[in-house]
């Protein structure tokens, strides 16, 4: 029988989210209906109620998630109920031009629930990325679900759903990070320490965070940053030229999403460079008018990844691994644990830059009747300093 439970959705482009009781329909074939345990605010989150994704609204919001599978539908042999999962928004479909040719991670044909979820008044909701897990249960594909070890602590495996995985996959997977390289990661919130990290675990030999935020830096140093440069200080072109002998790194990151900053990264890569694009601008920002000369003259690439190039299937369980062992430290991206209620103020936090990640935790209890005053306004000052890094 369908379910109702509570989740956070954005019912307009720009307005505060609101605590709504949603139906979650019985899984389908192919389907699973996911008890959510936890899942992290992804800027992303953000950008789909600021409408700089696209304008389905409502969304059900959330897409960085772990949990536990409550039950399955016709045909799904890769989970089964009790199942410790991460969610992700790559259920690769085996069968498009892509997973033919054996490149499964560029998948271009992924698998969502068929069904819908609905609010009361039976109007259908978007799922975030296809997910939408801040709510107590979410229906997805049964592909959507990668099981990994059960020792994990959900707040700190769910951040693994998206913005860590496509920091990580981003330096590793579309960058090819490795050992003796230089590397330079620009904007250090979720996805910019987890390509950090990335660095750190390949053995690149100079790692240069660059963030307009000073405690911001301080953590990427944390994950392993072996220089910092305040672009709100300096020119960090000329910053990272000076780190790395005058020539510039071998791999620059974008991880803010503005093309002021992919200027900065094209100009600060050394010859035969790569840029890799991870932050998502919004449908309004064009490419940073450079001389054609200078991409030809550089030589290397330019490149935008999805999620960090990730199978799932693959990764998943491996960072778990490497996790569980103590090489790739989940927790530290976990600055808070919140409940379904305080999605807002985490928003708000977020674009201070007083957080990594605020992770949602279903069981801790919520604000209650404080609710509605609770969805707090985003202040003047955050849109503003949003709209400097949207352009
Ligand atoms: N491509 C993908 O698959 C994928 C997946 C997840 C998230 N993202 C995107 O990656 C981006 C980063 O996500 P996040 O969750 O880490 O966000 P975040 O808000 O936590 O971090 C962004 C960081 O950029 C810094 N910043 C802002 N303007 C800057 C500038 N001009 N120069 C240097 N630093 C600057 C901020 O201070 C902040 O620390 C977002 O655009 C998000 O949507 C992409
Ligand atoms: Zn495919
Ligand atoms: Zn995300």
């Amino acid at each position: 029988m369908a379910q109702q439970v509570k989740g956070v959705v954005a019912l307009a482009k720009k307005k505060p989210v609101t605590l709504e009781t949603i139906i979650v329909p019985d899984p389908g074939p192919g389907e699973a209906v996911v008890k959510v345990q936890a899942c992290g605010v992804c800027h992303t989150d953000l950008h789909y109620r600021e409408g700089a994704i696209n304008d389905d609204f409502p969304f059900l919001l959330g897409h960085e998630a772990a949990g536990i599978v409550e039950s399955v539908g016709p045909g799904v042999s890769n989970v089964r109920a009790g199942d410790f999962v991460v969610l992700n928004w790559r259920a690769v479909c085996g069968n498009c031009r892509s997973c033919l040719r054996g490149r499964p991670w560029y998948c271009f044909s992924t698998f969502n629930a068929t069904q819908k979820m609905t609010l009361l008044d039976g109007r259908p909701l978007s799922p975030a990325l296809g997910i939408g897990a801040f709510a107590e249960k979410t229906l997805v594909a049964a592909g959507q679900c990668t099981p990994v070890d059960k020792a994990a602590r959900p707040e700190a495996a769910g951040l693994l759903g998206c913005g860590v995985m496509a920091g990580f996959g981003a330096a590793t997977y579309t960058g090819g990070v490795s050992r003796g390289d230089t590397i330079a990661v620009f904007g250090c919130g979720g996805v910019g320490d987890a390509a950090i990290a990335a660095a750190k675990l390949a053995g690149a030999r100079t790692i240069i965070a660059v963030d307009l935020d000073t405690r911001k830096l301080k953590w990427a140093k944390e994950f392993g940053a072996t220089h910092v440069v305040n672009a709100a200080k300096v020119d960090p072109v000329e910053a990272i030229r000076k780190l790395t002998g005058g020539h510039g790194a071998d791999l620059c990151i974008e991880a803010v999403g503005h093309p002021a900053v992919l200027e900065q990264a094209f100009f600060a890569r050394d010859l035969a460079g790569t840029v890799v694009q991870v932050g998502v601008p919004n449908p309004h920002m064009r490419m940073p008018d450079l001389p054609m000369i200078e991409f030809f003259g550089r030589g290397g690439a330019l490149k935008s990844s999805w999620y960090g190039d990730c199978l799932p299937s693959r990764d998943f369980p491996m960072l778990i691994d490497l996790y569980l062992q103590g090489r790739f430290d989940l927790d530290r991206f976990v600055s808070e644990t919140i409940a379904l209620d305080e999605i807002e103020s985490a928003f708000h936090k977020m674009e201070q830059g007083k957080v990594l990640r605020s992770v949602v935790t279903i069981d801790k209890p919520g604000k209650g009747a404080k609710t509605k005053a609770a969805t707090a306004r985003v202040t003047t000052a955050a849109r503003a300093a949003t709209a400097k890094v949207k352009g």
